[in-house]
């Protein structure tokens, strides 16, 4: 029963975000906030910050699965991740990153893989990479009702095509490239286009000539937007920091010292004291060595007990 008094204004309960939520705040110029999660209880914390949409990425191939790029990680293992996510957050509009080959070989297969992502993954929503030449995969999609969020730039699923991570969109033909790639996707139907690895100039550009919002990555300050992988802003990844990637905390440093504290007291035999383990009543104590015919023994636990 809540203890507040009647007249107390209660707070506003958080709605769930949709996509429409995303076309608001780009129409009132809020920025938006975006985050990757793989897992229950990182949803539970993106959700309870209140960031307003969680990408399932496909980076989940790296940065959990160990993979070196992103292409390796299957349609079956980006849904058993989304899964857990989607159990985590109730406020966030989340969005499942469809896997290299899950929409690339043809238009159908890739509506079915996405209508999964929503049947049993609970996703609101997915996101494919590439520009002008899936402009028929995102007709297809949405015209299923499953809203779909572009992804331009540096597409990691196209690595070897691009010849390695690099920054797209330097050349003048490139960006005129890019910026076709953004109002073809916008026209396909997108309801958002994420920006990653291009000049910030272009990131603003793109920007203000559409109407659906742009969420960056390394695209600078002037997109709708930001979205960072979970484990680069907590230090939890160190095998590759791109330069656009802020680090906000070191749980990589502080989980190795965790594990090494507790390596340290099993090995001294300073864990565990009574105060992590159970007792026992002493009658039953006593009736459970009476029942071996030994009333002194004291058993193994007793002799070490601290
Ligand atoms: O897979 C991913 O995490 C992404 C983001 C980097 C945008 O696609």
């Amino acid at each position: 029963m809540s203890t507040r008094p009647e007249s107390e204004p209660q707070p506003a309960p958080r709605p769930k975000n949709t996509v429409l939520t995303l076309g608001e705040k780009r129409r009132r110029s809020e920025p938006i906030t975006m985050l990757t999660a793989y897992d229950y209880p990182t949803s539970r914390a993106v959700d309870a910050a209140g960031i307003d949409a969680i990408l399932v990425g496909d980076s989940l191939a790296m940065v959990v699965l160990g993979h070196p790029n992103t292409l390796s990680v299957t349609m079956d293992e980006m849904l058993h991740h989304a899964k857990a996510v989607s159990r985590g957050s109730q406020h966030a509009l989340l969005i499942g990153d469809m896997p290299f080959m899950s929409y690339q070989a043809d238009p159908a297969e890739a509506v079915r893989n996405a209508g999964r992502f929503l049947q049993e993954a609970g996703m609101d929503a997915v996101k494919l990479e590439g520009g002008t030449p899936y402009v028929d995969t995102v007709r297809a999609i949405t015209r299923a009702g499953i809203p779909v969020q572009g992804h331009i730039g540096l597409t990691p699923q196209s690595v070897n095509a691009l010849g390695g991570w690099r920054v797209q969109g330097r050349t003048a033909e490139a960006a005129r490239a890019l910026l076709d790639d953004a109002l073809a996707l916008e026209e396909a139907g997108c309801f958002s286009i994420v920006l990653e690895s291009l000049p910030y100039r272009l990131g603003s550009y793109i920007t203000e000539r559409i109407s659906i919002p742009t969420i960056g990555i390394g695209a600078g300050p002037g997109t709708s937007g930001q979205v960072l992988v979970i484990h680069d802003i907590l230090g939890l990844y160190d095998k590759f920091t791109p330069k656009f990637a802020k680090r906000y905390a070191d749980l990589g440093q502080a989980e190795s010292a965790a594990i090494e504290a507790y390596r340290d007291e099993v090995a001294a035999a300073l864990f565990p004291t009574r105060e992590h383990s159970y007792a026992i009543p002493e009658e039953q104590w006593n009736a459970f060595l009476a029942s071996l015919g030994n009333t002194r023994l004291t058993g193994p636990s007793e002799g070490k007990a601290r």
